[in-house]
């Protein structure tokens, strides 16, 4: 079977279908969701505070996400990858975005590319988009810009839901396939997902989007600490891992482990 292309995600939406997406960050995991049928992967540069054990996703670097990125694509042959640009490696201007998506392209095998912003970030996607690169946009809460926008709800009040609009017609405009809303009130993400025709991709948007991204490690959780409320989590992987390990140590310490079935003579 083939993979999935950006072709596929545009139909969707005329289709009026709902598309679930994830995050992965290395290629077993990814084998895992592309297994049980999960469309579009990202490789989010939330592999920041998920996988890297950063605080933030502003130290990821284009080295770290292409390798990250490589993993996924190899553990995957169904599901469309989509691989984040990680702070730094767009901002500069069209050029630089080129340079650094290629680098996703080419060597990790990613199919399309993800970057933050939405007026600021339209020349980058044109030109990305121009040479033959998918643009996946995200607006609303753009966790790269912590240090100037915190983590909060945004679009909030009349003057930042226009602008949280122009930002989507913006990217839309620039040519990106869909677009990411990251912690919109549900109302003004329904009216986005209405005016669009890319599609609208949600987390902590509301029921309306015409899909729904969850970082994976949260979802099964994995993460651990408070979860914000969008959050579902549909495991409980760190308490099935924990209490594993903790099997295995007690095993060991006290000598229940290896048995004669794990030994060979
Ligand atoms: O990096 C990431 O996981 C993301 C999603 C939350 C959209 O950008
Ligand atoms: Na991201």
């Amino acid at each position: 079977t083939r993979r999935i292309t950006v072709r596929d995600i545009t139909l969707a939406k005329e289709r009026g279908e709902k598309w679930p997406m994830l995050t992965a960050y290395d290629a077993m995991t990814a084998s895992v969701f592309d297994e049980a049928g999960i469309p579009v992967m990202l490789v989010g540069d939330s592999a920041g505070n998920c996988h890297l054990g950063y605080e933030t996703t502003v130290p990821v670097t284009l080295d770290e996400m292409t390798m990250l990125s490589a993993a996924v694509v190899r553990g995957t042959s169904r599901a469309l990858i989509v691989g984040d640009l990680p702070f730094g490696s767009y901002q500069e201007g069209p050029v630089q975005a080129l340079r650094s998506a290629t680098r996703l392209v080419k060597e990790a095998g990613v199919g399309a590319v993800k970057l933050e912003g939405g007026e600021r970030s339209h020349r980058q996607i044109e030109l990305l988009v121009e040479s033959g690169i998918p643009v996946m946009a995200h607006i609303g809460l753009t966790p790269q810009s912590v240090n100037s926008m915190g983590y909060r709800v945004q679009g909030r009040g009349e003057e930042a839901a226009q602008q949280l609009l122009r930002d989507a017609k913006a990217v839309q405009d620039a040519g990106a396939f869909a677009v990411v809303l990251e912690l919109v009130p549900a109302e003004l993400a329904a009216e986005v997902t209405r005016v669009l025709h890319i599609p609208t991709v949600g987390i902590g948007a509301g029921a309306e989007t015409d899909a729904q991204v969850l970082v994976w490690t949260d979802m099964l959780g994995l993460t651990g600490g408070k979860m914000p409320r969008f959050v579902k989590q549909y495991a409980n992987l760190r308490e099935v891992m924990g209490g594993a390990a903790k099997a295995f140590a007690e095993d060991v310490v006290g000598g229940t482990f290896p048995q004669e079935e794990h030994s060979v003579h």
